[in-house]
């Protein structure tokens, strides 16, 4: 008797929780629609006076969605399109949620006043709605790549700054002029004779495939004073989990990106909210691509606490230049610099390794310009004279620092990079912009202005002599601001020498019939034929 009472009881304190949390969740839940509801028709309004992007409806909420699906293949020429003529255009997002509402700026006042004067309100963006940034802290922890500034972050950017400056030793003047010289030198070199063999034998090669290898390569020399040798075909562990985790991540965040939404919005805390709670954790436990994106970090992680374990025994620590050593010298933690190099990795690799693809992808559709190079090179840099800093500055090889400058205009290894606006704000032209409305500014959208370039298409380093730096907003390839690229030297230097160092010995021919697109992923990629590869003959110069 006294048990059943004591069932009937327990089953009554059940359905009474149930209906409590049911009440708790759809409360929690109309709250947030209405919040997002009211924010929403609060950023229409402000955003009143900017013009929508070009196209049937986008004036209408995420009326541009259908617009951008049907493009998502060319999405950066899309872009060009609906921006055209205009300073910033806007793209307005969903009625019952603040994300998505995104200003496309093309002035260079607006992207200097975003990146360099109003700094601290506009940082990486996060509503916690968004899954790419989310699956990319997942994959490289905490760090220098990821980390929010300013208004937008916890600690205001405390924790940016220090990394900031923390990493910046590895670009001192003295680590370019020996470490960097050295290994981009003979890095080059590797490549240059591989590529050789390929020319005496014929064979056609993924000449894409050959510079990803070669700033890998590069990079593990200088950050981990490790010697790889992917460019000539010796797998490296930490590389091959690293293009594992990298594409893992990137396949997984496109497709979470509706699920992630939906329940970041429509279910209740525990189960969803802000980073799609539990229903988001157990989706991820359940999906190959995440599953393998976590295997593959755990080998990162071991790598790399090998390579740190390696480098505190090395007897020759104190003679040692690279990265891990300065920075073990400087008795940082073990964790600290794992992480540190990681970012620098995602940061340097990429982007590096495309600026070199399309510069030879433009190299090849014009080989008029292929042969003035060479003509530079030749009377320059001839086969045997040493590469550094100095010899290969634009005044002293204006041709090749205008081919480089042509294809970062054309082929912006970071084509388009968006921040949020953490307050209310008022852009240059008196344009208003609404907290939590991103901000983003394209260099493949500003690259392809006929105003600034005149028949932006055509392939002409010529545009670059004499030479006038551009201002970092005028062509933001690499960012602009407090948050400029702090590699820009380094991948400037790195791209020149293997341009100088290859083409001093071959010539190169695109294999016909491959359909050229670019990929999508944060960098610009060459794509032939939809995969991401782009294929060459090796030939050499007549004598
Ligand atoms: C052509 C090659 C490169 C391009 C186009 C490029 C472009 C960029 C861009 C656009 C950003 C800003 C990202 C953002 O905060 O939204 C950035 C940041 C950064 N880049 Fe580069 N980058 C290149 C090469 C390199 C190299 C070789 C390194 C060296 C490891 C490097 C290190 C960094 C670092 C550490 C940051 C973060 C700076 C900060 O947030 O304070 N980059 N880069
Ligand atoms: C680049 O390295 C990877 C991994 O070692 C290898 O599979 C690939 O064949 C290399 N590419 C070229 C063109 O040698």
């Amino acid at each position: 008797m006294e048990d059943l009472k004591g069932l009937a009881l327990s089953k009554q304190l059940v359905v009474k929780t149930l209906l409590g949390y049911g009440i708790f969740g759809a409360v929690q839940v109309l709250y947030r629609l209405i919040w997002g509801w009211k924010a929403s028709s609060r950023m229409k309004d402000i955003l009143q006076d900017v013009p929508a992007t070009k196209g049937d409806g986008h004036d209408a909420h995420a009326g541009w969605l259908k617009d951008f699906l049907a493009n998502v293949y060319r999405i950066h020429d899309w872009r060009v399109e609906i921006c055209e003529g205009q300073p910033v255009s806007k793209n307005l997002g969903f009625s019952w949620h603040p994300g998505l509402y995104t200003l496309i700026a093309n002035d260079p006042d607006i992207v200097r006043h975003i990146l360099k004067d109003e700094f601290n309100k506009y940082t990486k963006p996060d509503l916690g709605y968004d899954p790419f940034f989310f699956y990319l802290e997942e994959f490289l922890g905490e760090g220098i790549f990821v980390s929010k500034h300013g208004l937008g972050s916890e600690d205001r950017g405390e924790g940016w700054g220090h990394m900031r400056k923390v990493s910046s030793q590895i670009f001192s003047r003295k680590i370019f002029n020996s470490l960097m010289q050295e290994v981009f030198v003979e890095k080059a070199e590797v490549l240059r004779r591989f590529l050789q063999r390929s020319r005496d034998l014929g064979t056609q090669v993924d000449l894409q495939s050959c510079f990803f290898n070669f700033t890998f390569d590069s990079i593990m020399r200088i950050f981990f004073g490790e010697d790889s040798n992917t460019a000539v075909g010796v797998p490296n562990m930490y590389g091959k989990a690293f293009d594992t985790a990298h594409r893992n991540m990137r396949d997984h965040a496109v497709s979470s990106l509706a699920s992630y939404l939906f329940f970041s919005t429509f279910l209740p805390w525990p189960f969803g909210g802000r980073h799609g709670g539990l229903a988001r954790w157990l989706r991820d436990r359940f999906s190959s691509s995440f599953r393998n994106m976590k295997a593959a970090t755990r080998v990162l992680d071991r790598e790399a606490d090998r390579l740190v374990k390696k480098c505190r025994q090395d007897p020759k620590l104190g003679e040692r230049r690279d990265l891990l050593a300065l920075f073990i010298q400087a008795k940082f933690s073990t964790d600290f610099v794992k992480q540190m190099v990681l970012h620098l990795i995602i940061a340097g690799r990429d982007t590096t390794a495309c600026l070199l693809s399309w510069t030879f992808y433009e190299l090849t559709r014009n080989p008029d310009v292929q042969a003035r190079l060479h003509d530079e090179i030749m009377q320059k840099m001839p086969p045997g004279a040493k590469l550094d800093m100095k010899s290969l500055s634009a005044s002293e090889m204006p041709y090749l620092n205008g081919v480089i400058y042509e294809a970062l205009r054309l082929w912006p290894p970071v084509p388009f990079d968006p921040k949020m606006a953490f307050e209310d704000d008022i852009l240059p032209g008196g344009w208003k912009v609404p907290a939590y409305a991103q901000v983003a500014y394209s260099p493949y959208n500003m690259g392809r202005d006929a105003k600034r370039y005149p028949e932006p298409e055509a392939f002409r380093p010529e545009r670059w002599i004499p030479f006038r730096a551009p201002s970092q907003h005028e062509f933001p390839v690499f960012q602009a601001g407090p948050r400029l690229c702090l590699g820009m030297d380094m991948a400037m230097f790195e791209a020149k020498t293997a341009a100088v160092e290859l083409l001093r010995h071959c010539r190169f021919e695109m294999v016909p019939g491959q359909e050229i697109t670019y990929g999508d992923k944060i960098t610009l990629d060459i794509k032939s034929n939809g995969k991401e590869e782009f294929f060459v003959h090796v030939r050499g110069w007549p004598a």
